[in-house]
């Protein structure tokens, strides 16, 4: 997902050519915006912890760009493109480094194992939005 911050900010292009040219194929995507009870299922890993309210309000404020994104290796290569959660401990040229503003404002979320990558594909798309 490209989050709201980084659609507010006009970075959506500015992402997928960076996504596109790390050599990741676009098979699903949508211009959407989560409901709250989306955000809470979408992230119902982290309902325990202290940010959980201030996370599903910061998804919901704004459409966010969703897609599917296939490579050998994806789920690690997205990581490292995308950088750490925190944009301060970011590597230099990372999506978070350049257009992240802090923890929680990240601007892009990337599924962290492929167990994960294929509930949050089903949580997003139909089997006939992915191509
Ligand atoms: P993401 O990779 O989508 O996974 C969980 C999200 O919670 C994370 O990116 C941030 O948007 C948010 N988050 C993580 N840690 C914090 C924190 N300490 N304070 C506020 N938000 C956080």
């Amino acid at each position: 997902m490209i989050k709201p911050d980084a659609v507010e900010n006009g970075h959506i292009g500015a992402i997928l050519e960076k996504i596109t040219a790390a050599g990741f194929k676009i098979v699903a995507m949508k211009y959407t915006q989560l409901s709250v009870r989306d955000a809470q299922e979408f992230y119902a890993i982290h309902k325990e912890r202290p940010f959980f309210g201030e996370l599903v309000e910061f998804m919901t404020r704004g459409p966010i760009v969703s897609a599917i994104l296939e490579k050998e290796n994806a789920v690690e290569d997205f990581r490292a493109l995308i950088g750490a959660t925190n944009p301060a401990e970011a590597a230099e040229g990372t999506v978070r480094k350049m257009f992240a503003k802090d923890i929680a404002e990240n601007a892009i979320h990337g599924s962290d194992s492929d167990e994960n990558a294929a509930i949050e594909s089903a949580f997003h798309f139909s089997g006939r939005e992915i191509f």
